[in-house]
């Protein structure tokens, strides 16, 4: 019936109502224009009052098709004051629960469906690469496999029990394919990437989402050898349609068709673009107002067929019937939102999430803190009372939506200062220093000067060391049993058109560590940052370092938690650390047989590896004994592991299983990722976890790009993290 209702539509649509449709406008322009005019089939961006004008305008026309509304919920619902807001998806990764993050996910989608939006914006399915980029918090991290397991959690968390349940929203798996391979770090440069290479590491995710069902796939900004994506044939029509049989719709990134004209150079005007973008592929056309006249003169020209506009808004008008908008447009409910929007139980949630979020890099003993003696605590840094640090991008505090100025509630965060002012014991005394400031702010991020006319500095736009913020911080560490210093980075510095040249700590931060080093009080570092920082050695030196990300509304109670030892650390690095931003790019799985794998002056082995995390007890692993040692490429291959806790404390250990092909007809990683498990160890016991992993996932790319198994000698490894010396080995062979 849904075909049916969408030929019978399509049959009664004008050419200028069939190119309205895919086209996706930015609601914080003039909404009678978006919808009256171009009668736009989507928009993004919105604020209540423009949805429900928009509601109320699209019934004034002539086919009353109902909108499609976007937004980027990435770590939450972005845009609604009081929304919950989630660790970033770094942060999230970094609990390595896969059913932690379909639950987020779910709630978001509650939350934001009750607003009367549809489709989100996420999860975002593309590799970290180089840390200087600006949207290493929106990703996963490092791994293929560990991306592809995420993903497919949160993109089952949002579409709920299917697209007609209405806290069902629709999920994006984006950026496809190859965006985040960029140049030196910076966003949307040419990706140099072969189409090997792109099979081997960029698109599993990609595929294993679009073969269980992911609606809609959103395309990355860059091109690919010499092909913007959005022209990209191969990519969009013969690997994703073709051979992975998807057969949901696409949305461009934002003004991807334009961009072939103004930017890219590869079209002379809007119509050639409109017609190379439809026929490569493309449905929804994300903020290219042009799009409109373009693709109706495309025809004209002869450069398009009607009937190749007419597949494209085939999938629009079939995901909005598919949506129910036909009988319930979903405009934003008053009711639901009262009880829905940041309730108690989503609250409760965040907190669970940003417990698991934390992962602790190094503690000299010094954690969880003594508990038995009345403590004097300094808490220090410019992100230690910092909300829009803690919350980090897309969530609505970084200008993206003007509706939302002041973006949350600022009681609804818990800061690391009010999570210790919540969480220490009675009569604790808790002191706090800013320390520091991090930047200057720029007003345009590409720009050359700053609001107030100043030129901007061509190397940095950190904040000149304060040292009156200095020293009020040092004598307060002096007075202090401990320091905990939280230092990282700001959401000027992180996302879309805010990679970053160095990974350095900014403004006063270095001079603010060193300051408090030197008082020889016990210090604890909390990064509170988009993406991992290269450490000061006086950082480096403290006591106890926390790698927090950003960890969302209740980030500073669970940072409170850890540190005093009411929780225990469990997260693990979904990407590596690097010593040095010289060291890019730094991931565990690089290919073998890199002659020049260090550099003169700088090894390329990572501060902290892929995995990494540790608990507040000690677990050891021993007799790996692989029960199948000789498997088919159809079979399963298991082993076992022992888990021995000689701790005093509680672990949930996650238990890291790689494989190693020992000879390939390829160069390929020395070790991958195929399968985890998290086991609760109590102390003092010894727990024999059971491993699996089929053998069709122990494959390569060969040389011609195609994904087989190669038949012969494999290792499995297996341990607390991705460091060949923390691993155990044993053989198994696929015949
Ligand atoms: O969803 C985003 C995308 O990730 C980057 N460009 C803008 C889109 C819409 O806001």
């Amino acid at each position: 019936p849904v075909d049916q209702r969408v030929d019978d539509l399509l049959g009664r649509m004008t050419l200028p109502e069939k190119v309205g449709q895919m086209l996706q406008l930015d609601a914080r322009g003039d909404v009678k224009e978006i919808v009256s005019e171009k009668l736009a089939g989507s928009i993004l961006h919105t604020s209540p009052a423009k949805m429900l004008e928009a509601i109320d305008l699209v019934a004034k026309t002539r086919l009353q098709i109902p909108l499609l509304t976007a937004e980027d919920c990435i770590h939450g619902h972005s845009f609604w004051p009081g929304a919950t807001i989630f660790p970033t998806q770094l942060g999230m990764a970094a609990s390595w629960d896969a059913g932690l993050l379909e639950r987020v996910a779910r709630t978001t989608a509650v939350e934001v469906a009750a607003t009367g939006i549809h489709w989100t914006f996420s999860p975002v399915l593309c590799i970290t690469r180089d840390l200087r980029w600006g949207r290493v918090d929106e990703t996963f991290g490092e791994d293929p496999f560990l991306i592809g397991e995420f993903g497919s959690a949160m993109i089952r968390g949002y579409q709920g029990g299917g697209l007609s349940d209405p806290t069902a929203i629709l999920a994006t798996a984006k950026h496809f394919a190859g965006y985040s391979e960029t140049q030196g770090g910076r966003d949307a440069s040419e990706a140099d990437i072969s189409r090997r290479k792109l099979r081997s590491w960029f698109l599993p995710p990609f595929e294993r989402v679009a073969k269980e069902g992911c609606r809609v796939f959103m395309l990355g900004y860059q091109s690919m050898d010499g092909v913007p994506i959005t022209a990209n044939k191969w990519l969009l029509n013969d690997v994703l349609k073709e051979e992975w049989g998807f057969t949901g719709t696409l949305v461009t990134d934002w003004d991807n068709v334009g961009r072939m004209v103004w930017e890219q150079k590869v079209c002379a005007d809007y119509a050639e673009a409109a017609a190379v973008a439809v026929k490569a592929g493309n449905d929804l056309v994300m903020v290219t107002p042009g799009f409109f006249e373009g693709a109706q003169e495309a025809v004209e020209r002869g450069l398009l067929a009607e009937e190749e506009i007419d597949e494209a808004v085939r999938r629009i008008l079939r995901l909005k019937f598919e949506l129910g908008l036909f009988e319930n447009p979903r405009a934003p409910s008053p009711s639901l939102i009262e009880t829905v929007i940041g309730s108690p139980e989503h609250a409760e949630l965040n907190l669970e999430v940003a417990r698991r979020s934390l992962v602790l890099l190094k503690n000299d003993g010094v954690l969880p803190l003594s508990t038995e003696k009345f403590r004097r605590v300094a808490v220090i840094g410019p992100n230690a009372d910092n909300v829009s640090a803690q919350l980090g991008d897309w969530a609505g505090d970084s200008g993206q939506v003007d509706w939302l100025p002041d973006g949350h509630p600022r009681e609804l965060t818990e800061t690391v200062l009010d999570g210790f002012k919540a969480v220490a014991p009675t009569g604790w005394v808790i002191e706090y220093a800013r320390g520091a400031e991090i930047e200057r702010l720029v007003a345009d991020p590409e720009g050359d000067t700053y609001p107030d006319g100043q030129p901007r500095p061509p190397i940095s736009q950190g904040a000149p060391v304060d040292h009156h913020m200095i020293d009020v911080a040092r004598d307060k560490a002096i007075r202090s049993d401990y320091a905990v210093v939280v230092v990282g980075d700001t959401v000027n510095l992180t996302g879309e058109h805010k990679s970053t040249a160095t990974l350095e700590l900014l403004g006063g931060q270095i001079a603010l560590l060193d300051a408090i080093a030197a008082t020889k009080t016990p210090m604890i570092v909390v990064l509170v940052n988009s993406k991992p920082s290269v450490l000061p050695p006086s950082a480096l030196n403290a006591a106890a370092i926390i790698q927090a990300f950003n960890p969302g509304m209740r980030g500073g109670r669970a940072i409170a938690e850890l540190v005093l030892g009411l929780i225990d650390p469990t997260g693990r690095l979904p990407l590596s650390v690097a010593r040095h931003v010289g060291q890019q790019p730094v991931y565990y799985n690089t290919i073998r047989g890199q002659h020049g794998s260090r550099y003169a002056d700088l090894t390329q082995d990572p501060l902290f590896a892929f995995g990494e995390g540790l608990s507040y007890t000690t677990i050891t692993y021993g007799d790996l004994t692989v029960t199948t040692p000789s498997v088919n490429s159809t079979e399963t291959v298991r082993a076992t592991v022992t888990l021995t806790n000689s701790g005093t404390r509680p672990a949930l250990e996650t238990v890291q299983v790689y494989i190693s092909d020992l000879v390939t007809s390829v160069t390929w990683a020395g070790r991958e990722l195929k399968a985890y498990r998290q086991v609760s160890v109590p102390p003092g016991e010894q727990v024999t976890v059971d491993l699996e992993l089929p053998a069709a996932d122990c494959s390569l790319v060969t040389a011609d790009g195609h994904r087989v198994v190669e038949p012969g000698d494999f290792e499995l490894l297996v341990g607390p993290n991705s460091r060949e010396r923390d691993l155990l080995r044993a053989p198994f062979t696929i015949t």
